[in-house]
């Protein structure tokens, strides 16, 4: 009998990703899904992956009533959670609808698993935690500052919450640098919806004509070349690290109850390095300019991966012209479907 982990948010970006590597390792995925960020599609992709579709109920995790049907039938040994809204600016522009999902509905997510004394939980956090840090790299040990939108607050206010209930809550805090890419067969991958927020998307669409020209936001910062620096990181890494996280909680490895990793690759990337490297790798051109600097846009932070791949055991393996050809494809692949 296979073991099962419930998937909150499994039909999202990193979400459907992670069900495939769950599937992969052994595991059983379940999954629970309001389709607020995600599409059905996203299922056909898991199903030509794994060859078939996981259990999936289509609620919110707000729904404790849902939620608690579908563990007392399931009874997964984990939880990974995912079911959050994660754009930065939307979140300044809607704080009360971000504090309400996001902590109610991790608050929601925790009642539920205490009623079924279910107690290992993989919790999707963030490096925007750390703010502007002092120093790069950052480690785990660097102090968090205070967030610079709702957003980040709900990642900080999330960990401070799951610490709290360390006494009966195996958590595992993945705080993740920045996810892109797609399944390197184009069968998954990121499906924005409306108006990209984040760098990659915006790209793929700029070069696919959806969008008429990508606007870096400042080239003037105290980088190299004066463009904002980011930890860039494969979805298909972050995924694996995932059931890394499953594992030692399943096998009680884990050293604390409540443990904090970072996963990142360790490398930071300007944003003109992001758009040589996808020029370089899929030998086409990205039209662009320079443009004003973006508000709350962090300078620069990168992971420092000594804990995570010495505790963990995981280690980023896919580098930034792999994400930049596995991003191109996927976007190739949503042209041919419209
Ligand atoms: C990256 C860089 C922009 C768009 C993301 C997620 C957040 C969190 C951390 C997980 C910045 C520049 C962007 C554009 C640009 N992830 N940029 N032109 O802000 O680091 O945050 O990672 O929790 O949820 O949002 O990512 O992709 O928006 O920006 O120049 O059109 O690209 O200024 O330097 P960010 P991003």
């Amino acid at each position: 009998m296979k073991k099962k982990i419930l998937v909150t948010g499994g039909l999202g970006f990193i979400g459907s990703h992670t069900v495939v590597c769950l599937h992969e390792a052994g595991f059983e995925p379940i999954i629970i899904d309001n389709l607020s960020n995600s599409l059905m599609s996203a299922m056909d992709g898991i199903q030509s992956l794994i060859g078939y579709k996981p259990t999936f109920i289509n609620a919110d995790v707000n729904d404790k009533i849902a939620l608690s049907n579908l563990i007392e039938s399931h009874k997964p040994e984990a939880i990974i959670h995912f079911a959050a809204f994660k754009a930065v600016g939307e979140s300044v522009e809607k704080p009360l609808m971000y504090y309400h999902n996001n902590l109610g509905g991790l608050i929601s997510v925790l009642e539920v698993m205490q009623q079924h004394n279910l107690s290992n939980l993989v919790f999707s956090s963030s490096c925007t935690v750390y703010g502007e840090p002092d120093t790069v790299p950052v480690s785990e040990s660097t102090s968090t500052k205070p967030a610079q939108s709702p957003y980040g607050a709900t990642k900080q206010m999330g960990e401070i919450i799951l610490n709290d209930n360390a006494s009966w809550c195996n958590t595992q805090c993945l705080r993740y640098f920045n996810p892109i890419g797609a399944h390197p067969t184009a069968a998954l991958g990121e499906l924005p919806l409306g108006v990209p927020n984040n760098l990659i998307p915006f790209l793929t669409q700029t070069v696919a004509g959806i969008r008429k020209e990508l606007t870096i936001f400042g080239s003037d910062y105290e980088t190299p070349d004066g463009t904002c620096i980011r930890d860039y990181i494969h979805v298909m890494d972050l995924a694996e690290a995932h059931v890394k996280a499953v594992e030692r909680l399943l096998n009680k490895q884990q050293l604390e109850s409540f443990e904090v990793f970072n996963i990142g690759t360790g490398n930071g990337f300007s944003v003109l390095e992001v758009i040589r490297s996808f020029e370089e790798e899929n030998k086409i051109a990205v039209p662009h300019k320079i443009g004003p600097r973006r508000p709350g846009d962090v300078v620069k932070v990168w992971a420092d991966t000594t804990k995570v791949e010495n505790v963990l055991g995981w280690k980023a393996k896919r580098g930034l012209n792999e994400m930049m050809r596995d991003a191109w494809n996927w976007q190739l692949k949503l042209n041919q479907n419209t």
